[in-house]
Parts: structure tokens; C-alpha cells; sequence
């Protein structure tokens, strides 16, 4: 995820390019903050002026003070979050081609990059960067360099891509032009007098205009001074209505949502998607990012131990049950600040994973240590590129859910089951225990979560309102099973950390050997109930147990599949998720419970993103 902005005026060339691309781009720091850059058309037709600079935003400021850009009438602007090559200068946007004549910046990942750059190489051109975009780049000076227009060379290539993207172009022969393409991927156009502008959210804009228009799937635009027009990559002209931002500056920051725990919990079936994307190669061979832990070793290991805390550790119990089922290795989910005092038993034949959203996390800094000096090899699953965790590991599979702004994790959780389902699948595969047609349908089956997820998150106003009705709660429990019972803790978790209620998660089997004591009439009790296919006798338990607690006075509330018609018989409400694979669906049955503690803990007035006595990033032990 990262940040995109565009700009073209009418006034000569001035200082308002650069003024109005840098302010954008401050307001999209939340989409990526690793690395920023700019570039700008000048009068200077020979090519465009650019700067750049890894780090936080403020890093390209002090490099535009010490050395300043001319003016110009069109600029576009970066904020990047990477995902191929190390948040670096030279990997920095924007992209120069045709010897700076034409600049570039993106948004995404292009798959087929490989072939492309293959392509271009065997054509002799050289690459500076490691980044995926550098080749759209080369692609659009090769058309431009034919003769053709900037937008009908964006067209040409925006058609030859694969996988998610943004971009933006300029051209220093164009200088009253910024060109526009994307898929799966956001842009919107902001339309001004005698001005117009495109940004990945409307946020980049909003302070100078509230009129927008939302770009489709496959689209191009062109914006001039005088207007915009949008095609689709043939070329044909599509009409879009323009409409009204009604959100202030800073509501759109977050997108519209209360708050950025909202927005990212609306942002998961975008995580779990782009976590997945491109990530198994033609032969089936997962794409570690960073790093290699060799085939001979994987084959050779006979253990994993997952090292986490908090709700990466979740995320670690719930792949487990993945994991151990498709690839028969055993599976331990350690905290890591407890791993190594236990002198655990870990050697050359011992998988680590270390799990992490910020990567910087001390308690798994300390363990991964712990393990590679015992010899152990180390793949960490990392939502923070460049972070610690992801440095000092063998390997890295990094989750791709983007900033992650409120210190209750929501998306990471999702993208890093997502990032183990694919570790299990690609262990799977090396090791023979499914065959090729078996992984293609468990990559198939992943594939169809994000759209499952969508369809929660739209039918979830019910879980809103129940949330409303018990701002008065003094304690909530949630019992789960199997995968259930790590969605259990997770639902707890969140509850305790942003709506300060005394919540507990239970394994639901553990109920009758005492925490049914707690039980008492009026109680809140969850229960994440397995699919009444596949896992009947579970389903049958838990049923059970919800009978249990409601006998002792328990109001019930229960997470089903649709289709499961005894659930309603013995809860007091049903929240349905969509049917999936048993070892999927907490992808699904955990969102209720975040957007329940979203409800209550804003019920109760509560500061969501920012809870009492919590840090985003655990630096100490
Ligand atoms: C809970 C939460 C924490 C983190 C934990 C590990 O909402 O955010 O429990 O999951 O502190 O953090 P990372 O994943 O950054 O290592």
C-alpha cells in the first residue's frame, strides 16, 4: 500500500506543483512512510526534475530545502510502503525513463514483472532499482518513445500488466498532462478550476477541492488544466459522474471511518487479497520476499514452533491446525517471551517462525535470537518492511496489509494467517504430502476468502447494535473450539484492549473443568460454533456447551455458518459468516468480534485507536 498523488495547473510554471503534491502527500503517509519522492514538469522539455529520499516524508522535505526543484505546471508524488526491493533512495518512487524524460510511480504489485523485465533487458535496457515499477517505467518510454502520445502509451501498457496497480505518469514533452491507470487498486480524481488533481484517497486533495470522481476497474485518465477524460485501456471513452466529498479533512484521512480501527477492519479483504497476490510461482514454489531458507533445509525439518505475542500469537495458534493438518510436521505456538527461558528443546531441524506486525517487537526479537543461536533457520512473517524482525531472519514473508495505525491489530491478524496458510501450503507442496491438484484447490479456496470477508463486513450493522446493548457489561466470555478457540481469545483480546471490560476466552471443552462457574444469569457469552459439515461431533459439542451456559442463565451469542439452521435453536442471537473451509474460517468468525469491540469501546466514548496504557510497537522485554 502506498501512497499516490498528481497534479497539473494552469498558471505558468510555479512553486503550487510541488506545494500541493507535498501537502497530499503528508495526508497519505498513513497508506506508506518508508520512502517518499516527487517529480515535477518543468518548461524544460529534456526531462522532468525529481526528488526522492528513504524515510519518513520529512526527509524529502529537508532534501527539497537543501536542494529545490524548479517550478513547474504538473507534478506527481509518492509515499511508498515497499513490497519489492528495501525502503532505499534508489528503490524510492518515482522512477525515471527515457533518460528522466519520463517519470513514474505505482501503487501495488505488478506479477508479471519478471517476464517484462526479461523483456526489456534482452532490449538492453539497464535497471537501477529492484522494484517492480521501474518496469512500467522502461514499458511506457518504449511507446512514447514510438510516437506515441503518453496516454495511449499508458493504455498499451497498462493492458500488458498483471495483478494490482496505480499509476501515474508525466512526460517532460507533456508538461500540461498527468496520465492515470489502475486495477484493484484505489485512484481518484479531484476536479478543480483550472486545476485537477488524482490521489490514491480523496484525503490528498480534499483541501482544495470537494468535487470527485471515483476511477473503475481497467480505467485511464488523463487530467489537463482544463478537464479529464476517462477511457478504458482501448481507449474507448467511459462517462463518470462527478460527486460530493461530504467528510472533513480529517475523517477523510481515515477514510471516511470514526476511526483508523474502523478503517482497517473495512481494509481486511484488501489485506488478505493483497498478501496472497502473486505470491506462487508457475511451478507452484511460494515467493519468499526476502532472504532463502533452502529447499534440502525445509525438507529436512522436523518441527515448527511459531514465536509471537499477543495477537500474532493468535494468529500463530490458528495456523497451526493449518499447518500440522496439511503438512503432518508438529507445530508448537510459543510466546515469545516465554520461549526462551524454557530452555526449549530447538535445533538445525527446528522451523522458526517468528510472527510480528511491526517487526520490531523485543520479546520476538529476543526469542528469534535465542533460536537461530541454537542453529534453528528463522522465517519471520512481517507486516514492516526493513523492521528488525525481518532483517535479522533467514527469510521473510511479509504480510502486505499496510500501515497498520490503531494499536488494536485487526488487518496484520488476518494477513498473517493468510502469510502461514500460504507457509503451510508451500511446506505442503515441497514435501509431497498434497498433491499439485490438492494445493490448487486450497490456493483456490484462499483466494474466494476476501470476497467471504466483504459480505461480513456488509451485513454486520446487527453485531453494531447487540454492541449498543451492552455498554452496561461488566464482563463478556468467548468460547471457542479447534480453530474456534483462537478466535475465542482473539475476540477477548481486542475487548479488553479498547473497551476496558473484563473479558476471558475459553477453549470450549475446558468449560465443565471450571470457568463455567463464572456463569451466572445475565452473562454475554460468544461461541464461535465449527461448521455443522465436515466436523459434526464438534459442531454437536458446542452446541452442548451453548446449552450448558444458557441453562445457567448465559445470554447466548453465536458466530455460525450460514446454512447452520439448529445454531438459532439455542442462541439468544446467530451472527452468520459465509461458509469456508474449516481451516479458513477464522478469517470470517473474527471480524464480528472486532467490530463488537469496536462498537462498545466508541459506545462507551472511549479513544479506540489509542487505548490507555498501550504502545503500537512493544520495544522492551
Ligand atoms: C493486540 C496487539 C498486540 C500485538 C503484540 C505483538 O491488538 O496488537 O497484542 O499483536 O504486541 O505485536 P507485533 O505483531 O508487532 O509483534
Amino acid at each position: 500500500m502506498c501512497g499516490i498523488v498528481g497534479y497539473v495547473g494552469s498558471g505558468a510554471p510555479s512553486a503550487r506543483p510541488e506545494g500541493v503534491v507535498m501537502a497530499g502527500l503528508a495526508r497519505l503517509e498513513y497508506r506508506g512512510y518508508d520512502s517518499a519522492g516527487l517529480a515535477i514538469v518543468t518548461d524544460d522539455t529534456t526531462h522532468v526534475d525529481m526528488a526522492k529520499k528513504a524515510g519518513k516524508l520529512v526527509n524529502l522535505g529537508k532534501e527539497l530545502a537543501e536542494h529545490p526543484l524548479r517550478s513547474g505546471t504538473a507534478a506527481i508524488g509518492h509515499t511508498r510502503w515497499a513490497t519489492h526491493g528495501a525502503p532505499t533512495d534508489v528503490n524510492a518512487h518515482p522512477h525515471l525513463a527515457a533518460d528522466g524524460r519520463i517519470a513514474i510511480i505505482h501503487n501495488g504489485i505488478i506479477e508479471n514483472y519478471s517476464p517484462l523485465r526479461a523483456e526489456l533487458r534482452a532490449e538492453g535496457v539497464q535497471f537501477l532499482s529492484e522494484t517492480d515499477t521501474e518496469v512500467v517505467g522502461h514499458l511506457l518510454a518504449r511507446e512514447v518513445l514510438a510516437g506515441h502520445d503518453l496516454v495511449h502509451a499508458m493504455r498499451l501498457v497498462a493492458a500488458r500488466l498483471e495483478g494490482a496497480f496505480t499509476l501515474l505518469a508525466v512526460d517532460s514533452h507533456e508538461p500540461r498532462v498527468v496520465v492515470g491507470a489502475r486495477r484493484n487498486s484505489p485512484l481518484v480524481v479531484g476536479l478543480g478550476e483550472g486545476e485537477n488533481f488524482l490521489g490514491s484517497d480523496v484525503v490528498a486533495f480534499i483541501e482544495h477541492t470537494r468535487t470527485a470522481l471515483e476511477l473503475g476497474q481497467d480505467e485511464v485518465v488523463v487530467i489537463t488544466p482544463e478537464g479529464v477524460e476517462v477511457t478504458d485501456y482501448a481507449g474507448n471513452p467511459i462517462e463518470r459522474e462527478p460527486y460530493r466529498i461530504d467528510w472533513d479533512s480529517e475523517a477523510a484521512q481515515k477514510g471516511g471511518f470514526s476511526t483508523f480501527m474502523d478503517k482497517e477492519i473495512h481494509d481486511q479483504p484488501t489485506a488478505v487479497a493483497d498478501t496472497l497476490r502473486g505470491r506462487i510461482d508457475e511451478h507452484g514454489k511460494l515467493k519468499l520476499d526476502e532472504g532463502v531458507v533452502a529447499d534440502q533445509v525445509l525438507n529436512s525439518i522436523d518441527k515448527i514452533i511459531v514465536i509471537a505475542c499477543g495477537t500474532a500469537a493468535y494468529a500463530g495458534m490458528v495456523a497451526r491446525y493449518a499447518i500440522e493438518h496439511w503438512t503432518r510436521i508438529p507445530v508448537e505456538v510459543e510466546l515469545a517471551h516465554e520461549f526462551r527461558y524454557r530452555d526449549p528443546v530447538v535445533n538445525v531441524r527446528t522451523l522458526v517462525v517468528a510472527m510480528s506486525q511491526s517487526g520490531e517487537t523485543m520479546d520476538t526479537i529476543m526469542a528469534l535470537r535465542h533460536a537461530q543461536q541454537q542453529g534453528a533457520p528463522v522465517i519471520s512473517i512481517v507486516n514492516a518492511q526493513g523492521s528488525t524482525i525481518a532483517r535479522e531472519s533467514d527469510a521473510v514473508l511479509y504480510t502486505r496489509a499496510g500501515p497498520e495505525i490503531a494499536v488494536a491489530s485487526t488487518k496484520a491478524f488476518l494477513a498473517q494467517i493468510t502469510a502461514a496458510y500460504l507457509l503451510g501450503i508451500y511446506l505442503a507442496e515441497l514435501r509431497g504430502n498434497k498433491f499439485p491438484d490438492e494445493i490448487r484447490t486450497l490456493l483456490s479456496q484462499l483466494d474466494e476468502m476476501p470476497a467471504k470477508l466483504q459480505r461480513v463486513l456488509d451485513t454486520a450493522e446487527p453485531v453494531r447494535e447487540l454492541a449498543r446493548s451492552l455498554v452496561n457489561d461488566r464482563s463478556v466470555l468467548f468460547l471457542g473450539r479447534h480453530v474456534g478457540y483462537p478466535v475465542a481469545l482473539e475476540g477477548a483480546l481486542k475487548l479488553k484492549e479498547i473497551a476496558y471490560i473484563h473479558a476471558e476466552g475459553f477453549a470450549a471443552g475446558e468449560l465443565k473443568h471450571g470457568p463455567i462457574a463464572l456463569i451466572d444469569e445475565g452473562q454475554p457469552v460468544f461461541i464461535i460454533l465449527p461448521s455443522p459439515k465436515g466436523r459434526e461431533s464438534l459442531h454437536s459439542k458446542v452446541i452442548s456447551n451453548v446449552q450448558e451456559v444458557r441453562a445457567r442463565g448465559a445470554r447466548t451469542f453465536v458466530i455460525a455458518e450460514e446454512g447452520d439452521t439448529e445454531a438459532a435453536e439455542h442462541a439468544e442471537q446467530v451472527f452468520y459468516v459465509p461458509a469456508s473451509p474449516v481451516l479458513m474460517s477464522p478469517l470470517l468468525t473474527v471480524v464480528p468480534l472486532q467490530i463488537f469491540a469496536h462498537e462498545l469501546a466508541s459506545a462507551k466514548g472511549y479513544d479506540v485507536d489509542q487505548p490507555r496504557n498501550l504502545a503500537k510497537s512493544v520495544t522492551v522485554e
